[in-house]
C-alpha cells in the first residue's frame, strides 16, 4: 500500500486540499494527515469545513487515514526510516516553504518535509501566494534547486472552467499527477490543430 503525507498549512486554498483529500480517501492508500494551526483555522474560516468533520467522513473510505500532531517530533513520519512514496504540501504558505529551504524543522510538517528532501524523496509544494516578493521566489527557486517540486496554485483556462469547482479540481489534479496518481479530475488538453476552426 502507497504511503503518502499531506500538509495542510494557513495559506489561503484549503479547498485544494479538501478536493485532494477526497479524492485520495477513496483509494486504497496510506495517509498521514498533517495540519498546521493556522491551517485549520484557515480552512475554517475559508470553506467552513471543520477538519475533524470531515475526518470522519475520510475515514468511511478505503484509504487508512492518519491524522497527525504537528507538535509530535516523536511520529515514524519524522524519521528517515519511514517508508515513504512522496509528501504534498497544499496549500503552502510561504512561511512553511521559508522553513523548509532553510532546513528548520521544528514542527512535524517541517520535519516530514526536510526528512523527504534529505532522502531524496519526492516532495511537493503547492504555494498560494501574490505577489510573491523576491525573498518567496529566492526560498522557492533554492527548494526547486533541491529537487522539489513547485507547483504553484494557478489554474489552466485553457480548458475552459465553467465552475469553481473545475479550478479546485484542475490544481487537486496536477497535484496527484505530480506524486504520479492517476486522475480524472480535470480535463486534460488534447491539442488543436492550428487551422482548427473555433468553436
Ligand atoms: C485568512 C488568511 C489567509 C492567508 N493566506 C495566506 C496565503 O495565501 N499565503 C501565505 O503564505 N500566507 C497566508 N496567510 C498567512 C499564514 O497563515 C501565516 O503566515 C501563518 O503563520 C502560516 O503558518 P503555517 O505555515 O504554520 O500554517 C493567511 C492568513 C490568513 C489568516
Amino acid at each position: 500500500m502507497k504511503k503518502l503525507i499531506i500538509g495542510l498549512t494557513g495559506a489561503s486554498g484549503s479547498a485544494y486540499f479538501l478536493r485532494l483529500a477526497d479524492a485520495l480517501s477513496r483509494r486504497e492508500l496510506e495517509l498521514h494527515l498533517i495540519a498546521t494551526e493556522h491551517g485549520t483555522q484557515v480552512m475554517e474560516y475559508e470553506t467552513g469545513v471543520r477538519l475533524e468533520e470531515r475526518l470522519l467522513l475520510w475515514r468511511q473510505g478505503p484509504a487508512k487515514i492518519i491524522e497527525e500532531d504537528n507538535q509530535n517530533l516523536f511520529s515514524p513520519v519524522a524519521s528517515g526510516s519511514f517508508q515513504c512514496d512522496g509528501m504534498l504540501i497544499l496549500p503552502c504558505s510561504m512561511s512553511a516553504a521559508a522553513q523548509i529551504s532553510a532546513g528548520i524543522s521544528e514542527t512535524l510538517l517541517t520535519r516530514a518535509a526536510d526528512v523527504m528532501i534529505k532522502e531524496k524523496r519526492p516532495l511537493v509544494l503547492v504555494p498560494r501566494e501574490t505577489p510573491l516578493s523576491p525573498v518567496h521566489l529566492k526560498n522557492l527557486y533554492r527548494l526547486s534547486k533541491l529537487g522539489v517540486t513547485i507547483l504553484p496554485a494557478m489554474p489552466g483556462f485553457y480548458n475552459r472552467p465553467q465552475s469553481m469547482d473545475d479550478l479546485i479540481d484542475f490544481v487537486a489534479g496536477k497535484a496527484m499527477d505530480s506524486l504520479g496518481l492517476q486522475n480524472d479530475c480535470y480535463r486534460r488538453w488534447e491539442g488543436k490543430e492550428k487551422n482548427e476552426e473555433k468553436d
